[in-house]
């Protein structure tokens, strides 16, 4: 961040729109950012688009060139969509691109909300807006997706690969570390650690030790904890009783996919991968993928984006703009100007327009 002559603040903010429905949605998102900055006119956005996608992992054979973390690192935050092609393996894009940057800018904390939103509806019969609403915080620099392992006799019918989970205390001490510490700050004050320590006998029961350790800094949370098959039942039949929830890179992907269904669709809930020693740029990004399915139809639902885009500017410092973004989007909602996945007939853009218009309404006096 650098104040600008006015002495407010400046956020320079790279984005990569990437592959299949990312370009739709950071579109969207970029949109709605400027016209909720040059409203407020309190601080100030610019954004540097890279083309960074599988369509330049097919023309350069490499999807980020040399100096890309360098440039990055010039950068406040990083918007990004979603990479996934039908014509490239998905570890190839997803090394190649999320991975090649989220390990190495040290990443670490996966921060993934969900809740119901006003006007929308969870495909659980009894749950309404306000009785689901959880934090996942996923590892996001190691467990199951550390990327150890290797192939051995490739080709031979005893071919073999492994895939080694790798659980470090420095790690697992950050995560939980920070999971406490957003659990502390919400009204709740309940922490739902996920394991598998029964069938996992090693590094799933170092995470819980630590766990345990650490759960004496912080009195004042009450923490529970879950082996991983059970969570899912609990998410589904008792989601009043979560709030905060701690797990594992590959538990804690999985879960947030279902949060987010259960919370009405996928195309509403964000990510962000924080770096929360602030040494290296946070990535913020909509949890869904490149959706191959609805590519270029103009109806991905751009909500995940702009939630995406909320919790970019809560990390930044810009409170004020962050919650009322979000409030906006959620007014758009209540309204029933909703994209298909949520039952309604509206359009990426006509939502973007929606909610355009709502920041608008909200801040006449200081539109530009
Ligand atoms: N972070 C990422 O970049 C990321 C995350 C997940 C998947 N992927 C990649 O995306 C590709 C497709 O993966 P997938 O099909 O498993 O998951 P996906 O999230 O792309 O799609 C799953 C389903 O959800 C729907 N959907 C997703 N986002 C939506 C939105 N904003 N609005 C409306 N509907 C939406 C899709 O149409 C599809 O039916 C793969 O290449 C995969 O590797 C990338």
């Amino acid at each position: 961040m650098s104040p600008t002559q006015t002495g407010r603040p400046s956020y320079r903010i790279a984005s990569i729109p990437a592959d299949g429905i990312g370009p739709e949605v950071i579109e969207a998102g970029v949109e709605v950012l400027k016209k909720l900055a040059s409203s407020l006119n309190t601080f100030d956005l610019t954004f540097e688009n890279f083309d960074w996608s599988s369509d330049y992992y097919k023309k350069h054979g490499r999807y980020l060139p040399d100096d890309a973390l360098t440039t990055l690192k010039k950068f406040d935050a990083i918007l990004f969509g979603a990479v996934g092609a039908p014509d490239v393996p998905d570890h190839i894009s997803l090394w190649g691109l999320r991975l090649a940057i989220c390990q190495p800018l040290q990443q670490y904390a996966n921060v993934r909300p969900t809740k119901v939103f006003r006007g929308t509806q969870s495909p659980l019969r009894n749950c309404n807006s306000g009785e689901l609403d959880w934090v996942i915080i996923r590892e996001n620099s190691e467990g199951e997706y550390a990327g150890h392992g290797g192939i051995s006799h490739a080709g031979q019918p005893w071919e073999c690969a492994t895939e080694v989970s790798i659980f470090t205390r420095h790690s697992v001490e950050r995560i939980m570390r920070f999971a406490f510490q957003i659990a502390a700050d919400r009204p709740r004050k309940l922490l739902t650690v996920v394991t598998k320590s029964n069938a996992q006998r090693n590094g799933m029961v170092l995470w819980d030790k630590i766990a345990a350790e650490i759960a004496e800094e912080f009195p004042d949370v009450t923490v529970d904890k879950m082996l991983v098959d059970a969570m899912t039942t609990r998410m589904v039949l008792k989601p009043e009783t979560l709030d905060t929830i701690v797990a594992t890179n590959l538990h804690a992907d999985i879960l947030s996919d279902l949060a987010a269904a259960l919370a009405g669709s996928i195309g509403i809930a964000p990510t962000s991968n924080l770096d929360p020693t602030r040494k290296n740029p946070s990535m913020f990004e909509p949890i869904h993928g490149s959706a191959f399915d609805i590519t270029g139809m103009g109806i991905a639902n751009p909500v995940a984006t702009f939630w995406t885009a909320t919790e970019m500017l809560l990390w930044l410092g810009e409170r004020e703009a962050g919650n009322l973004l979000l409030d906006i989007v959620e007014t758009v909602c209540e309204n029933g100007i909703v994209t298909k996945d949520l039952g309604g007939t509206a359009n990426t853009k006509e939502v973007t327009a929606a909610v355009c218009a709502e920041i608008e309404k909200r801040l006449p006096a200081k539109k530009v």
